[in-house]
């Protein structure tokens, strides 16, 4: 049993480690409503949050206190006014929710000090920083109700936040933001959330919610929602899938919806092809493409077991580097899932290097990046196409090439033939723009 454990744990850490190296350096905003911050799954989250953070990943998280400032208020003896999912702040209240939110902070910055304690090796300090980083105005009157001192954002400071990630600062933001008078609002956590990855854009904004994620009608979880196939049905007024929608409206890429209460639930998201949650996407989830310069690290991650089996061709890390422009490549969420190349044959060009990462298959990329590469081939003005395959034969048959021996190939396309793979020679005419299918 001990070992099986050691064998799974052994693939998921080879399967997640795209997903490491697609996330170093980028920027996630995570939202951390008030009764994530009770539950007791806090914990394992704040140990998560280090994780990434020791993983290069530039952190902001953003705070919500609701529930906390209700009881304060209970106890108080204070009115809570509400005008739909909106709370109405009286200087009183704005007073609760300062000291409230003041201490949640701290509670958030003990707890990552001391999580570092059982936090990966490499994490000695973490340096979690807040401040005045939002400017804020007002929501004023609407329909005759003044929301006093409860507000929207003005603007994000964008500069001095990145200063702090860059200095590797945790950034640590409470939703109230203050105006040029000095004024101080309190605004909607998951609002302050959005606008705060929209302002750079972010690379991601999650949500941690009740729920994991967005469920269809038959109670079934939903991966992935692209943002014009998200129904009206499915926003409810102020929830999260609402707030992730707004993000993506304003450029940012990726929004994942995460449940708070299970223990793993970002790295699940983050780290595998699934998720544990939704993951609303801005556009086409895939991105078909020239490669370039930073995709030389994915593309050899993609073909190195390939390489090893003797499927394709050995290309070292200077060669791809050198000849990267040759590349096309389709990315997923930062991580190259599929890749072929075009090189010069004379007139002719040779289509090599096409894979598609064996979790990705059948899913037409192949086919995909065949048609890029037969356009582009157009472009330069090649007769045909030519492959060289030890293992596909039938594929590239399938859609139109045709074997020819490697006789027919000019003298000067025969020295570029690798005989000691045996490969067998596929040649297919380029079709031209008004042929294609
Ligand atoms: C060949 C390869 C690139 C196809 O990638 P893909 O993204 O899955 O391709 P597509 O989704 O466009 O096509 C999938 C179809 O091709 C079929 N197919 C996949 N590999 C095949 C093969 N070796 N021979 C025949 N058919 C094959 C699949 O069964 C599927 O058929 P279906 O649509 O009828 O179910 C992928 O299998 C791969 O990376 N192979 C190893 C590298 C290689 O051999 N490259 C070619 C030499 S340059």
């Amino acid at each position: 049993m001990k070992k099986i454990n050691h064998i799974q744990h052994a693939q998921w850490f080879r399967d997640s480690s795209p997903y490491i190296n697609a996330h170093q350096g980028k920027t996630f905003v995570l939202h951390l409503p008030g009764k994530a911050i009770e539950h007791e799954n806090f914990r394992n989250i704040i140990k998560d949050i280090l994780l990434l953070h020791s993983l290069g990943i530039k952190l902001i998280l953003v705070h919500g206190a609701a529930i906390q400032i209700d009881r304060a208020l209970e106890q108080a003896n204070i009115q809570n006014h509400q005008q739909g999912h909106i709370r109405i702040t009286s200087i009183e209240v704005l007073g609760i929710a300062e000291s409230v939110m003041g201490r949640i902070r701290f509670e958030i910055e003990a707890a990552l000090s001391r999580g570092v304690v059982n936090a990966p090796a490499g994490i000695k300090d973490v340096f979690v920083c807040s401040g005045n980083f939002l400017k804020a105005k007002p929501i004023g009157i609407l329909d005759g109700i003044d929301f006093l001192h409860t507000g929207h954002i003005r603007k994000v400071n964008t500069e001095a936040i990145q200063q702090q990630l860059d200095a590797r600062a945790i950034v640590l933001i409470s939703p109230l933001g203050f105006s040029p008078s000095g004024e101080v609002f309190n605004i909607n956590s998951a609002e302050v959330a959005t606008e705060v990855a929209s302002a750079f854009p972010a690379d991601k904004l999650v949500f941690f919610c009740k729920e994991h994620g967005i469920q269809d009608p038959k109670g079934q979880l939903i991966n992935e929602l692209q943002l014009d196939d998200i129904l009206d049905s499915q926003i409810e007024d102020h929830g999260p899938l609402s707030f992730a929608r707004q993000a993506c409206i304003k450029n940012v890429d990726r929004c994942h919806l995460i449940g708070y209460g299970e223990d793993g639930a970002l790295l699940e998201e983050l780290f595998t092809r699934d998720g544990s949650g939704t993951q609303v996407t801005r556009n086409s989830y895939e991105q078909i493409r020239k490669a370039e310069a930073t995709d030389v690290g994915g593309i050899i991650e993609l073909i190195r077991p390939l390489e090893d089996e003797g499927i394709l061709k050995r290309r070292p890390r200077e060669l791809i580097e050198a000849e990267i422009e040759r590349f096309f490549v389709i990315s997923r969420d930062g991580m190259i899932v599929s890749c072929a190349a075009l090189y010069p044959m004379g007139q002719d060009g040779e289509l090599a290097c096409l894979a598609t990462h064996p979790d990705y298959r059948n899913g037409n990329r192949a086919e995909r990046l065949l048609n890029a590469i037969n356009a582009e081939a157009e472009s330069l003005a090649y007769n045909k196409l030519i492959v060289l395959t030890t293992q596909s034969a039938h594929w590239f048959t399938e859609r139109g090439f045709e074997e020819v021996s490697i006789s027919t190939l000019l003298e000067s396309q025969q020295f570029l033939y690798n005989f000691q793979r045996n490969s067998k020679l596929f040649t297919r005419v380029v079709k031209k723009s008004a042929q294609k299918e």
